[in-house]
């Protein structure tokens, strides 16, 4: 800690305490006000997490106003370029890129964890046919914990390590067969001649009837989709996955919460939110009118894929994805796709209006990579899963790390209370 002090007065009482700097090695300095509730009887408020770190954390770094994010301290734009998803996963949750042994035996250990029990497999039969796979994902993630009772020691560092392998190998098989589900077809058992992605998208898309050729556009595609997915520090489902797991529960039910959370709109459900919205706008003469809707505070709609809570500038991610969106969409024949034209447009017009400028409201991540998901047949329902699969990695590094941390406690917020202070109890005939 660095010795730099804040001092805080109550203007009503003219006493003021104290409090120390915490610094990290880039990025914004940060109040640490953990003693000030013992030492002056006050909390501090803020509603959504807006100003306030909860952890120290090594994983990644953003600064939002430069438009910059990195894993362990690499771009991301280095990692998009060079790297792969299995690669970019071990980088999150062991802190180095790994040496070529290292590589293959990570490689190895995911790969034989692909398969999930069997009797998992039955659990989708207790599903409706057209249950959201976002909703079967929460509830068979969650349910791994009753299967693999032999890595659920949270304080054994080896069993941390099998389960956060597990979860990265498992997902995707668990993913596909949410899509085999709602599609009717045999699920599909993973193969290990197959990459990470190139596996996925043979669990996805092959049947039993014929042989299934993994399309390598797709497959480099989507290798790059779940890169720029991986991670991103405290979001909504990482703080949800450090919650729950800050109890000390275990780490499928941790991450089966992170999911949830990922499902929301606001979040890892915008991907689908905005290719519904492109198609309710249906044509670029219809921008204008959808363009003041948002802007209009009595009308809830909001521009999908546009805003984000730490970007005030453009998401590096967005700017990523949208140089590689019209090579992907060329090399997989949808170049002429009206939807991303329709984007293209929007984002064009979006960009130069003013109220969109004045509050820094920039397309995010999201606003492209539903379009390229679409491009790889993969359908709407699917587009969070996609996001989940992703991000896995880096729920888990989180978890790790946190759980690692001798000095982590349970997250526990505090509240202002607005409720009536007290009132005596009424039977009901008085009411
Ligand atoms: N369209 C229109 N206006 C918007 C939008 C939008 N997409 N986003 C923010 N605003 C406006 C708000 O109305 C608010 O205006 P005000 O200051 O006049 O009240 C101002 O910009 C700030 O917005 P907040 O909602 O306070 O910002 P917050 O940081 O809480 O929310 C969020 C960020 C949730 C991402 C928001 O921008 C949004 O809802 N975007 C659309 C959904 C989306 O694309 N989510 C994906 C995020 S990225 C991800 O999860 C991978």
């Amino acid at each position: 800690m660095s010795d730099k002090k804040a001092l805080l007065t109550n203007q009503a009482t003219g006493k003021s305490v104290e409090l120390p700097i915490r610094s990290g090695s880039v990025g914004p300095d940060a109040v640490d006000i953990s003693a000030l509730y013992k030492q002056t009887g006050m909390f501090t408020f803020d509603s959504g997490f807006v100003s306030t770190a909860s952890c120290e954390s090594s994983i990644t770094y953003i600064d939002g106003n430069e438009g910059i994010l990195r894993y362990r301290g690499y771009p991301i734009e280095q990692l998009a370029e060079n790297s792969s998803f299995l690669e970019v996963a071990y980088l999150l949750l062991y802190g180095e890129l790994p040496t070529a042994v290292q590589m293959a035996t990570f490689d190895q250990n995911i790969t034989r964890h692909t398969m999930i029990n069997e009797a998992l497999l039955r659990f989708f039969e207790g599903f409706h046919y057209d249950a959201h796979p976002m909703a079967m994902m929460v509830g068979v993630t969650g349910s791994l914990a009753a299967f693999y009772h032999d890595s659920l020691d949270i304080h054994d560092p080896r069993h941390r390590e099998i389960s956060a392998h597990r979860m990265i190998a498992k997902m995707p098989t668990i993913a596909a067969a949410c899509y085999k589900h709602n599609m009717g077809e045999p699920i599909m058992y993973p193969r290990n001649d197959l990459g990470y992605c190139g596996n996925f998208m043979q669990m996805m898309f092959a049947t039993p009837c014929e042989p299934y050729q993994v399309s390598p556009v797709a497959e480099k595609a989507l290798n790059l989709l779940f890169i720029l997915h991986a991670d991103h520090e405290h979001n909504a489902s990482t703080s949800t996955v450090r919650l729950a797991g800050s109890s000390g529960a275990n780490p499928f039910a941790c991450v089966a919460a992170g999911i949830a959370s990922l499902w929301g709109p606001a979040h890892g459900g915008a991907n689908e939110a905005v290719l519904d919205m492109l198609e309710e706008i249906g044509d670029v003469s219809n921008i204008d009118k959808y363009i003041a809707k948002a802007k209009d505070k009595k009308d809830p709609f909001r521009l999908m894929g546009f805003g984000h809570r730490v970007y005030k500038n453009m998401d590096p991610r967005a700017t990523i994805i949208r140089q590689t969106a019209h090579e992907v969409l060329d090399e997989l024949a949808d170049s002429n796709n009206p939807l991303f034209e329709l984007a293209l447009r929007l984002e064009e017009i979006a960009l130069q209006d003013e109220y969109f400028v004045e509050k820094k409201l920039y397309p995010n991540v999201d606003f492209y990579s539903g379009i390229i998901y679409r491009a790889l047949g993969i359908p709407r329902t699917m587009f969070t899963v996609m996001f989940a699969i992703a991000r896995t990695a880096g729920w888990v590094s989180h978890w790790m790390e946190m759980i690692s941390d001798p000095a982590h406690r349970i997250g526990r917020p505090r509240q202002i209370y607005s409720g009536n202070a007290l009132r005596d109890y009424v039977p009901v005939d008085r009411r």
